[in-house]
């Protein structure tokens, strides 16, 4: 039996995970976390026989401890509890936590030298040197689960990273990507949070949007494949069906084309290096009939142009942009700001944090990462408060 644990069990990630997983015979489930939906983290613990069912929030453990009363499954709650479920010996780990909570039970996966399915945007994007470090010291695998990281992964497979040209990011454009520009600046959470061709939260979602969710996706690109900025390139792809492109140095271009669908690259990460059949649609290019591409427009899209200065930055650059992104979301979600006031906020926490402290700087550990982000956090709140509607 393979022993898997699922860290944001009860999430979307999470939920096609096991989704795949209880298709198999095979697994044998320790470990699955979530946060604040016990109910559903109890009914997945049970389902699929967990070891372990942990609460990242101690005021969800007596509910927790209710709904698994009599089941045999142990139960813990808080953040020390998660990451201490991420040292439980397995064999594949699936890191689907949203944010930078996700960081330390990653980085404790890593530790045991397992296979650890990366879902976890965060963790490469605030802390990507340190985390490729803790791989390799402890003989641990990374496989990528962002859909178009797993297409680039698949791309390269054989192939010298030397030879790689360019690595093309594709992105449907958001459910905004049809309004005129000058209207943006009026987009409610609502008109901004449907997505044309995934199904999704409604944080990733808006971020797909303003394209901050791509902005993040080309730092994670150039962290994990230790691809510079000018290799790295996103193109405007409605129909969502090309994925990623990567174009080699003798001008062949490898594209990887597929159902929108995440339990593609969930189930390659599961089954790599083999591959094995998964219930996904099947691509029906006739059907389809065409497929469109077109350069993003940074006036519309200015989180790409903020992904370009925080790969050319390094240092804590990837750390402070994330926490902007996420307080720039929230006071967005809270309709506190405007949809085109996220990209500025992201943009002066940036130049602020400079002013203060080296941004150049790597973070040497964890500790500090999370120091960053605090202090990132605090930063944004202001930049975002100053531009709150009504302010003076
Ligand atoms: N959705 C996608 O298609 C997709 C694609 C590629 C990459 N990703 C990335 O994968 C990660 C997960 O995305 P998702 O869409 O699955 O998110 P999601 O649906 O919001 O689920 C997040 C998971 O994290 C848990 N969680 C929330 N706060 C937590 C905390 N403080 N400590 C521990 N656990 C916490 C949630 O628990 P509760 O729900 O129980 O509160 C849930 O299990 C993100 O980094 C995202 O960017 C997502």
């Amino acid at each position: 039996m393979r022993r898997v644990s699922v860290f944001g069990a009860t999430g979307s990630v999470g939920q096609s995970t096991l989704d795949l997983l209880a298709r198999r015979d095979d697994i044998q489930v320790v470990a699955l976390t979530g946060g604040r939906n016990v109910s559903r983290l109890a009914q997945a613990a049970i389902a699929h026989r967990a070891e372990i069912a942990v609460t990242a929030f101690d005021d969800c453990l007596a509910d927790l401890q209710a709904a698994l009363a009599g089941t045999g499954i142990e139960v813990a709650a808080g953040c020390e509890a998660v990451a201490e479920a991420g040292l439980r010996p397995a064999d594949w780990i699936m890191s689907a936590i949203v944010g930078a909570a996700g960081l330390a039970p990653g980085f404790a996966a890593l530790s045991q030298g397992t296979t650890v399915a990366l879902a976890n945007k965060e963790s490469l994007v605030t802390a990507g040197r340190l985390l490729l470090a803790e791989a390799a010291r402890h003989g641990a695998t990374i496989l990528p689960v962002d859909s178009e990281h797993s297409a680039v992964f698949q791309a390269l497979v054989g192939e010298d990273i030397a030879a790689v040209e360019t690595v093309t990011l594709t992105a449907s454009g958001g459910g905004l990507r049809d309004w005129p520009l000058a209207d943006l600046a009026r987009a409610t959470p609502d008109d901004a949070g449907k997505h044309p061709n995934w199904d999704m939260g409604q944080r990733i979602t808006i971020d797909s949007a303003s394209m901050f969710n791509k902005a993040m996706e080309v730092i994670e690109a150039h962290e994990f494949f230790g691809l510079p900025a000018e290799k790295i390139k996103v193109l405007i792809h409605p129909q969502s069906a090309v994925h990623a492109l990567v174009a080699f140095a003798d001008g062949a271009v490898m594209g990887h084309l597929g159902a929108p669908d995440m339990r593609h690259p969930i189930g390659y990460a599961l089954n790599w290096p083999a591959r094995a059949d998964l219930p996904v649609a099947r691509l029906d290019l006739a059907k389809l009939g065409r497929l469109d591409f077109a350069a993003p427009d940074l006036a519309r899209f200015p989180a790409l142009a903020l992904a370009d200065v925080v790969m050319r930055t390094g240092g804590a650059a990837g750390a402070v942009f994330n926490a902007a992104k996420e307080i720039a979301l929230d006071h967005f979600i809270a309709r506190k700001i405007g949809f085109t006031d996220m990209a500025p906020v992201v943009e002066e926490t940036l130049s602020r944090f400079a002013s203060r402290a080296s941004l150049t700087r790597s973070p040497g550990s964890l500790a500090e990462v999370l120091a960053m982000d605090t202090e990132a956090r605090q930063l944004a709140g202001e930049v975002a408060n100053s531009r709150c509607r009504g302010a003076a």
